[in-house]
């Protein structure tokens, strides 16, 4: 088993993969950042220029840091060829299990046999995932928040056939990435996703019941409670798609009423008002994003 972590492969360029591709190299890691879609790979690339951009313009990153990390960077179109040095693959890719399956039974092959086998599911079941894997016991949740450059929670999730050794790595890689890691249990929704969907759900069926105009429901949130954001507003960011997926997912596994998805959002989504990335959700988003 890998005792030292160094270098790190990262499987998506996407909303997250490229966010952990950026914390692993400001923290030193040498990084591939793999993605079969070779446009995708570019903008997840362009998306961590920016973000080192902003910190230095902020006064948060040195240029040197900035350099330094993107330095550390390799895009890389090849799976194998991202996985065969690695001491840590994290996988940020779509959250479809059979995606995800087929992924790590191409990784289990290319990664070195010492490597950790990570991930970033924000509710899918780690033993699940791990059926398709010859070594259960080297893989682990590594479950990032956006934006993974500026939120400070890792959940680490332990499967119920992940090693001792594997879940003190994980937890102290996440540490060395500046984090703040929680262990869980490999239960649906983990401890984030499960909590933070329930409000975001609650939050809708008020919307339906005309309790109050979706902006003051999240001020109740962010002046009552100290959110930095409203449950809505949090999920036009993350996607009502995103939500919807997750919510039938808990649904289905945890039973009873609470995690049903409310019919305002199926109804949004398949209106295709999905949040900010379509301009409209419980929101309007100008094309800046705002
Ligand atoms: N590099 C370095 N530092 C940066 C930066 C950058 N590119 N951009 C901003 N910062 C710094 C700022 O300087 C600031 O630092 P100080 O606190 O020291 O002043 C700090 O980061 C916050 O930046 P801003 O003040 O500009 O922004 P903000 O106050 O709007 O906070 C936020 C931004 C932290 C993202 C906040 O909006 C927030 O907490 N949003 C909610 C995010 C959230 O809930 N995410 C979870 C989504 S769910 C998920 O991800 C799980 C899942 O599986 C779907």
């Amino acid at each position: 088993m890998a005792n030292r972590i160094e270098r790190v492969a990262v499987l998506g360029a996407g909303v997250m993969g490229h966010g952990i591709a950026q914390v692993a190299a400001m923290a030193g890691h040498r990084v591939t950042l793999h993605d079969p879609d070779a446009a995708a790979a570019d903008r997840g690339l362009a998306r961590i220029r920016a973000n080192l951009d902003k910190g230095v313009s902020l006064g948060k990153v040195r240029e040197e840091e900035r350099a330094e990390a993107l330095d550390r960077i390799s895009p890389e179109p090849s799976l194998a060829a991202a996985c065969e040095r690695a001491d840590l693959v994290v996988e940020a890719a779509p959250e479809r299990m059979e995606m995800k399956r087929s992924l790590f039974r191409d990784v289990e092959a290319a990664a070195p046999p010492s490597a950790l086998l990570a991930t970033n599911t924000s509710s899918l079941s780690i033993d699940a995932i791990a059926e398709v894997l010859a070594e259960p016991e080297r893989f682990l949740g590594l479950h990032f928040f956006n934006p993974v450059h500026l939120m400070a929670l890792v959940e680490v999730v332990r499967g119920s056939r992940t090693g001792e050794a594997t879940l003190d790595a994980g937890v102290a890689f996440a540490r060395g990435l500046g984090k703040d890691p929680i262990v869980v249990r490999d239960a649906p929704g983990f401890a984030s996703s499960r909590l933070g969907v329930a409000l975001g759900l609650e939050a809708m069926r008020m919307v339906e019941e005309d309790v109050a105009e979706p902006a003051d429901i999240d001020k109740a949130m962010v002046l009552g409670y100290r959110h930095p954001m409203g449950p809505l507003r949090l999920t036009d960011l993350v996607g009502l798609d995103v939500r919807l997926a997750i919510a039938e997912y808990l649904h289905e596994k945890l039973g009873g009423e609470r995690y049903r998805p409310p019919a305002i959002l199926r109804r949004m989504v398949e209106e295709g008002k999905l949040g900010r990335k379509t301009g409209e959700g419980f929101y309007r988003w100008d094309k800046g994003g705002r």
